[in-house]
């Protein structure tokens, strides 16, 4: 009986890393989201993992991977898949960037840096937000991976010029205009929660923060959280805790135009990226301006509530201006094969921004590392389901969308 019993049990190692028992209880990155959930104070994940008012946008950019069907091909020998692609005329290592998140230095201190260095590693661009945590000259001393710049406009255009200089300065790659943040979405888990940046200390957040001492702990032992681009600027730096919803409606110019799609060219040489598109005519408008990638994206449905998902806007946005400009699809990427589905109908790539927020928060760098092993191994494994061995093999023929 011992025998027997001997041959079939099996006990798993006892990890004692916390970061990596947590790590080692995800099989994706769902599961990273809840372990997350529990580990981050409520406010902090609510920023993450919330939207805009009835979070109606957020919802359905991921139904729309949902209603998206593989037509898979059988037979096709596919022995090895080549997940590499170009975007902006460089290789990447598979169809995908990181979207810019600010504060990401929130979900673990080793926010941005982390991230950056886990996308080189990846042979993945890297983008880092305007209102990042950690600076562009921070992010370069770690990565000398792709990297672009994300910018935002201030209504002190000094202060962008000056932004833009110092991404040529660092090495960035490219930069990346957001277009859908003319005033701040109203986020109605940050106005119940009272969030600010850096998280203000209130009756309310002194339990939350007690209640996840994980986090806590963390979050004091470390250096204060700026808005590490503009310290020392007048725009204010963050030491002061603001709502984001103050901040960028007070700092961030709603009148932004064509006319500075064209600025921004004058005072820079490099790609610039359009973020923020959501409707095919604005899609051809950007390929008349003449920038080199246009982003589908609502902002993870941060921004408009209402907005349409991406993923919809891919073949049509691709159908018109597709030989024009290259096209990137944001929004609800969870997946290897979300990836797969959007290359499919059309896209270049993907960005996913939530997706690395989880896995910093459950598990700081290696956290990180993880998503991107995850979506590499899904990309490569969907691709070999579906029968096709690289992605110039993927075409609309492959999916079709459920009614
Ligand atoms: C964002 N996003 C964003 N976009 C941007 O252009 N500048 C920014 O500073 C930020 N900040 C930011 C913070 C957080 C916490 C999130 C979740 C998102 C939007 C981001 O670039 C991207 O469009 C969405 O995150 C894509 O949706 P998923 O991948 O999160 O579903
Ligand atoms: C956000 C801003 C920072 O989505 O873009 O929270």
């Amino acid at each position: 009986m011992f025998e027997t019993l001997r041959s079939v049990m099996r006990f798993r190692r006892v990890e004692l890393n916390p970061a990596r028992r947590r790590l080692a209880r995800c099989a994706n990155v769902d599961d990273m989201r809840r372990v997350a959930r529990r580990r981050l104070p409520r406010g902090v994940f609510d920023y993450i993992d919330g939207a805009a008012e009835d979070e109606v946008s957020s919802a359905r950019n991921r139904e729309a991977f949902e209603r998206i069907e593989f037509r898979p091909r059988i037979l096709r020998g596919v022995d090895s898949v080549e997940p590499g692609t170009t975007l902006l005329g460089r290789p990447l290592a598979l169809p995908l960037v990181v979207a810019p998140t600010g504060f990401s230095r929130i979900a673990n201190p080793a926010g941005e840096l982390a991230i950056a260095r886990a996308a080189a590693r990846a042979g993945i661009p890297y983008t880092l937000s305007t209102l990042g945590t950690r600076s562009i000259e921070e992010v370069s001393e770690v990565s000398d991976g792709r990297r672009w710049f994300q910018v935002y406009a201030w209504r002190d255009r000094g202060l962008v010029k000056e932004l833009v200089q110092r991404s040529a300065e660092a090495g960035f790659e490219a930069l990346v205009l957001t277009v859908d943040t003319p005033v701040f979405g109203r986020r109605e888990r940050d106005v119940r929660s009272g969030f600010t940046l850096p998280p203000k200390l209130g009756l309310g957040t002194l339990i939350d923060g007690a209640l996840h001492p994980g986090w806590t702990l963390e979050f004091v032992r470390a250096e204060p959280i700026l808005f590490a681009n503009v310290v020392g600027r007048d725009a204010g730096d963050g030491s002061d805790a603001v709502t984001l919803a103050d901040y960028v409606n007070s700092q961030f110019d709603p009148g932004l135009s064509w006319a500075d799609v064209d600025w921004l060219r004058s005072i820079w040489d490099g790609p610039i990226v359009l973020k923020g598109v959501q409707r095919v005519e604005d899609a051809a408008l950007a390929a008349d301006s003449g920038v080199e990638a246009i982003v589908l994206s609502n902002h993870g449905g941060r921004q408009l509530d209402g907005s349409p998902p991406p993923l919809e806007l891919v073949a049509p946005v691709v159908d018109r201006v597709g030989d024009r400009t290259e096209v990137i699809c944001d929004g609800g990427v969870r997946r290897g094969s979300d990836i797969v589905k959007a290359v499919a109908l059309g896209a270049r790539a993907c960005m996913a921004g939530r997706a690395f927020l989880y896995g910093l928060g459950v598990a700081g760098e290696p956290g990180v590392d993880r998503v991107f092993e995850w979506f590499d191994e899904g990309f490569r494994r969907n691709m070999t389901l579906i029968g096709a061995r690289a992605v110039g093999e993927l075409g609309h023929d492959l999916v079709r969308w459920r009614r």
